[in-house]
């Protein structure tokens, strides 16, 4: 039972439901193995779904499901109209939104516009065609530098490591043109100035549309648009998620024209909902995304991105809500993703891990507009320290061996029993292994214990939905040094947060909630509170 008035009610309210929805972003190969493959896959994630609306969450964000050589587990995709085998198929996931709506639970997908899988059809066809050819126009190929092209056409990196380009043999057998990939060489930018590509698009947004899908997650949002004449960039820290301003192939002013127009197709379900992976770190370019005309939510990864210390946190949400403010969109709000260290092991491991991730997640919680919560973190999954041999994620090799890559935060999800696979799977041999210890973080256990991560995500999932707080701005409280105190405007809950290393004061009220056991009225370290 979903107890969100705004997503109860009827009418405009109802078209709005995102503005303060929780959403629960799934890893699919990571969440629940139906076919005992060791992959995760749709029929899992249905079977699971009891246990999603017991959470508490109104949506999940489910990461790439459509057809792919999986080189980066989906988000190399070569038919986007499609489920790969390893997910399921068309009927699974039919199936799996129809089950979400009935549990009251919406369904947006991760939609993946930027590049393509080498394996896409456009670029097999690409290969055995011409350079200048309309099948290469679609791709951003180009001629090398020097007689003959042995070097590539500008100085940009990809952003997994090595250069962005890579080098084709032409039909003949000679060695022949260069392509684009700003992410693996398995990804191969598309050129969106070419009309066939910005069609296709429109097309897989109405085939998801029309199949009741809820809306999108875009990867890479601020990416397609690239400058004209692909000239050499500085190049400084290019990592994933350590993208900078000066970056030129992201944030080009031309990627806007591309959102108008998938708001335009969004605006023909006026539900539904785009929410856009946006790494922009300037407050108004960033806003520009989030124009009434363009997309709805846009990621804001600057509470991920903050230390456990609560001037830094408290300068993320104002940065963050002043963004936003400008464009009258809501805020929101991340700790953790596919992508980066899970927020246990990044606010120090162990014991005090788990106490400040607690803390942080009535931190976040608490706050106005959107959450995102990544499968797991409400399990205080710690990031996991995987062998060599293990590794999957093709930044490891990219790099030279040089970056681990995320696959730490990415081993699938202990449900219950007393060793791997914790009921992930009824295969041992799980996609990537799964720690032993892990045996008193299942699901089953952490159901059971008050006193649990579940339990306290449970809580505050249940207060957060039952609080009728509209006020999208958020008013602080004078507090001790090291400590936050605030309130959304015009509500009555408080929300105070002690990083200051030792216990504190409370301020005046009655305890709703709080992330450890509070000792003689006073706050401990490490610790947030919510008091009404
Ligand atoms: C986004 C995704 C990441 C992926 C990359 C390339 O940053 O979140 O997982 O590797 O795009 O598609």
């Amino acid at each position: 039972m979903r107890r969100n008035p705004i997503a109860e009610s009827g009418g405009a309210a109802a078209r709005y439901w995102w503005r303060d929805a929780v959403f629960y972003q799934v890893y699919p190969r990571s969440f629940a193995d139906s076919n005992g493959d060791g992959v995760g896959d749709l029929e899992g994630i249905r079977s699971r779904l009891g246990y999603l609306e017991l959470l508490g969450v109104d949506a999940l964000w489910l990461g790439p499901v459509t057809r792919s050589p999986m080189v980066d587990h989906g988000y190399d995709v070569a038919d986007p109209r499609d489920i790969d085998p390893v997910f399921g198929d068309l009927a699974a996931m039919d199936a799996l939104i129809v089950d979400a709506h009935r549990h009251g639970i919406k369904v947006t997908m991760d939609l993946v516009p930027n590049h393509t899988s080498d394996q896409h059809e456009w670029f097999t066809a690409a290969l055995t065609s011409a350079p200048g050819s309309p099948a290469r126009a679609r791709y951003l190929f180009r001629d090398g530098q020097g007689p003959d092209g042995p070097t590539p056409p500008n100085n940009w990196p990809s952003i997994f490591g090595g250069s962005a380009w890579s080098r084709v043999t032409e039909p003949d057998g000679s060695p022949g043109q260069w392509y684009l990939h700003t992410f693996a060489a398995a990804q191969p930018d598309l050129d969106w100035t070419n009309p066939q590509v910005r069609e296709d698009l429109t097309h897989t947004l109405r085939f998801w549309l029309d199949r009741g899908v809820d809306g999108f997650r875009i990867d890479v949002a601020h990416g397609m648009a690239k400058p004209a004449g692909l000239p050499d960039m500085a190049v400084s820290d290019n990592r994933l998620l350590h993208n900078t301003n000066e970056d030129l192939r992201f944030d080009h002013d031309g990627v806007h024209q591309i959102h108008r127009m998938i708001r335009a197709v969004l605006d023909e379900y006026p539900a539904a909902v785009a929410i856009g992976e946006i790494w922009v770190r300037d407050d108004e370019r960033f806003a520009r995304y989030l124009r009434p005309d363009e997309l709805h939510l846009g990621f804001n990864f600057r509470l991920l991105e903050a230390d456990f210390d609560a001037p830094a946190v408290r300068e993320a949400i104002e940065h963050s809500l002043a963004a936003v403010a400008r464009v009258q969109a809501p805020a929101t709000w991340t700790l953790s993703n596919h992508d980066a260290q899970r927020q246990v092991s990044r606010y120090g491991g162990g014991d005090t891990g788990i106490r400040r991730a607690r803390a942080m997640a009535l931190v976040e919680l608490a706050l106005p507009g959107v959450v995102f919560v990544y499968n797991g973190e409400e399990l205080g999954l710690p990031e996991v320290a995987l062998p060599d041999a293990a590794l999957r994620d093709p930044v490891w090799e990219a790099s030279g061996r040089q970056e681990r890559g995320r696959d730490g935060c990415r081993v699938p999800l202990p449900w219950e029993g007393e060793q791997p696979p914790f009921a992930f799977s009824s295969s041992a041999d799980t996609w990537l292994p799964m720690p032993a210890e892990w045996a008193d973080r299942t699901v089953d256990v952490q159901l059971e214990d008050p006193h649990s991560m579940l339990s306290l995500y449970r809580r505050a999932l249940e207060l957060r939905a039952e609080s009728e707080e509209t006020g999208t701005e958020v008013e602080w409280y004078g507090a001790p040094q090291g400590c936050i105190a605030f309130r959304r405007r015009g509500g009555r809950r408080v929300c105070a947060l002690n990083t200051s290393g030792v216990a504190v004061p409370m301020p005046a009220g009655e305890v709703l909630l709080s992330s450890v056991d509070l000792v003689d009225g006073r706050l401990p370290a490490d610790a947030a509170v919510w008091l009404s």
